[in-house]
């Protein structure tokens, strides 16, 4: 990315393709959320104040548009995305003690865990209740299995909790559930309602899981040397919780047997990303930071390969440039 250039002008200049098909989800998200009950006003404008950057929901739109082209249903399933997915924030924030998100306090800060708890099981049960409207059931029984997995994923993370030894399978387990079995779901939908071959879907699919992936520790190197302001979010929240993950399994591996403990003590120890950051292991986390960009890059090459199969073939070029720039993004 051009370093003079902030991540929304690009994402636009990217989704300018799309742009009417996004404000056609749009709309749809804001008649889900605002049509709740009416006692529940002043919470559901909240939320529909909490938008993000709709990545998934403009992830859907592109694979339908490489697979042959928009149709109401891709408008539908990008939605349904966005909504479990922010329904799974809701919860994870509460769940990371996080207190920022989207620009905005966190829902369970402005309205308490409670609420928060109830409220993100509202938005996943709307979602998955217009899954049902849908013609056929395939959208309900793909996001169904792909909801089980993000929730096995932040399980499986929650039970690893400040194992300094976590390897890099069982990191991938947890990123593949949490974040990218939601792409993948979203790559494979769009296909079947675009009404592509079992190929292409599977294709679709696989491209879905490795940006997903690739998504997921761009993420992880924010939450180490993002900025709060840009990003909207709480930061440092993996290193300050004992979540380990791809920057600090490659820090752990680059450094000698008394270093490692070192790194371990203070893994263990309520250190901040500052200490990390800026303490002795600043200079070989930055050299980890740039093996995590290596990998990141592998990801999406193999991602990118699999467009190959996909019929809409300049689409698939605009594709990679999304997926390219998700590996580079500063929010
Ligand atoms: C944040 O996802 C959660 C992860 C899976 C890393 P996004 O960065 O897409 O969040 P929003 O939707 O733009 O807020
Ligand atoms: C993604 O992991 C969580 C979900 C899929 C809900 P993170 O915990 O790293 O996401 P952020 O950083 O809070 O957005
Ligand atoms: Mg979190
Ligand atoms: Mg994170």
């Amino acid at each position: 990315m051009n370093p003079g250039t902030s991540t929304t002008d690009t994402l636009q200049v990217l989704l300018s393709s799309v742009q009417s098909d996004l404000d056609q989800v749009e709309a749809w998200l804001e008649q889900r959320m605002l049509g709740g009950p009416a006692a529940l006003a002043p919470l559901l404008q909240y939320v529909a104040r909490f938008r993000g950057k709709r990545l998934r929901a403009a992830y859907v739109l592109m694979i339908a548009k490489a697979c042959g082209g928009v149709r109401p249903e891709h408008i539908e399933v990008a939605g349904i995305v966005e909504m479990i997915h922010a329904a799974t924030l809701i919860h994870d924030d509460l769940l990371d003690e996080a207190v920022q998100r989207r620009q905005l306090d966190c829902v369970h800060v402005e309205w308490g865990p409670h609420t928060a708890v109830l409220l993100g099981d509202w938005v996943y049960s709307q979602a998955f209740l217009a899954s049902t409207h849908m013609a056929d059931q395939e959208c309900s029984r793909v996001l169904a299995a792909a909801t089980s997995r993000v929730c096995e994923g932040e399980m499986f993370q929650n039970l690893t909790r400040c194992n300094f030894h976590l390897n890099e399978s069982d990191y991938f387990l947890q990123v593949d559930g949490k974040t990218a079995a939601l792409f993948e779901a979203g790559g494979q939908l769009a296909a079947y309602y675009a009404k592509a071959s079992k190929v292409q879907q599977s294709a679709a699919a696989r491209h879905g899981l490795l940006s997903g992936r690739a998504f997921q520790v761009v993420d992880d190197l924010l939450d180490i040397e993002g900025d709060e302001t840009q990003v909207g979010k709480s930061l440092g929240t993996d290193w300050a919780h004992g979540k380990m993950t791809l920057p600090i399994i490659r820090l752990r591996e680059s450094l000698p047997t008394a270093a490692r403990k070192s790194l371990e003590q203070s893994f263990q120890s309520d250190s901040s990303r500052e200490d990390l950051r800026t303490g002795p292991f600043a200079d070989a986390l930055a050299r980890a930071v740039c093996v995590c960009r290596t990998d990141i890059d592998a990801m999406l090459e193999e991602a990118a390969s699999q467009l190959d199969v996909l019929p809409e073939r300049s689409i698939a070029a605009e594709l990679s440039q999304l997926t390219r720039f998700l590996g580079q993004r500063n929010r």
